[in-house]
């Protein structure tokens, strides 16, 4: 080890085997209006695995996805990728350190191809316009989307402009994938097609996925480790099995928890 090794690289670091890594969320905390969103949370993402999201309706989801990937800053918190402290980098800066995002409602460019809106995000991203045009046809192939590539984005049917989605993140060649109810409206068809490509995103290309859903089937068959979420607050995590067979999840999404958690702070 060089000394300038020695000085930059934390124990832990060290300890990490090569291909490995994680997405860490450390005590965030957020409010909106005095209005908590979120309060302590901490959450890991591993490379190469899946990991759920799960909670009711205002839980703090999204607000805890808008932090991970720099639209929003914590209150009080941290977010870490790969043992580096990320928590005051920009959208743009985390984009290209490696974090990619899908977002809830929409964000394509809907009057460009399904092709250009790809071959966009990977310019935005540093390619030049060889790679990105090359880029932009690897990922179409590896998401079945090349039937559809030269069709305007504005005129697709849900499960397409889904994937179109994850096209888009993924051409930024990023570690960490985060998904915001990527597969909200899919018919059972398209679900399982979906939980397929997430896999091989996740396993064959080393990424890893943050899932949020809340259709429990596909969060269960999908996910190798699972948080709950309820009023801003972590209720639960563990493997699918355990977090299963938990009374809590089912106390967290009748909304007992999660109202009298999400209560304003004075
Ligand atoms: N920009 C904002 N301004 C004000 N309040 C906000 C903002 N973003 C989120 N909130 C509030 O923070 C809380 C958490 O919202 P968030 O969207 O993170 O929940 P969620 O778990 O993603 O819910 P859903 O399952 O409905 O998508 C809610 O009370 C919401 O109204
Ligand atoms: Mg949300």
């Amino acid at each position: 080890m060089t000394s300038s090794q020695a000085s930059s690289t934390s124990v832990e670091e060290l300890e990490l085997p090569l291909s490995a890594g994680f997405l860490r969320a450390e005590g965030i905390s957020r409010s909106f209006r005095g209005v908590k969103a979120l309060a302590e949370v901490t959450l890991e993402i591993p490379r190469g695995r899946i990991t759920g999201l799960i909670g009711p309706n205002g839980a703090g989801k999204s607000t805890l996805v808008n932090i991970l990937s720099g639209y929003e800053r914590p209150d009080i918190g941290s977010v870490a990728m790969n043992n580096v402290d990320i928590t005051r980098q920009t959208a743009h800066q985390k984009s290209r350190s490696g974090v990619a995002r899908t977002f809830q409602h929409g964000h394509l460019f809907r009057s460009l191809s399904v092709l250009e809106n790809v071959q966009v995000s990977a310019l935005a991203n540093g390619s030049g316009r060889r790679q990105a045009q090359r880029t932009a046809v690897g990922i179409l192939d590896r998401l079945d989307l090349l039937p559809w590539g030269g069709l305007s984005a504005g005129h697709l049917p849900h499960g397409v402009e889904r994937r179109l989605g994850v096209a888009r993140a993924l051409a930024t060649a990023p570690e960490y994938l985060l998904l915001d109810e990527p597969a909200a409206g899919l018919n059972d068809g398209e679900m399982e097609n979906f939980r397929n490509t997430i896999h091989s995103i996740s396993a064959d290309l080393n990424i890893g996925v943050l899932l949020i859903d809340h259709n429990m089937r596909l969060i269960f068959a999908a996910s190798d480790y699972i948080y709950v979420l309820a009023g801003g607050q972590n209720v639960l995590q563990g493997d699918p099995d355990v977090v299963r067979s938990d009374e809590k999840l089912a106390t967290s999404y009748l909304g007992t928890i999660a109202s009298t958690l999400a209560k304003p702070t004075s």
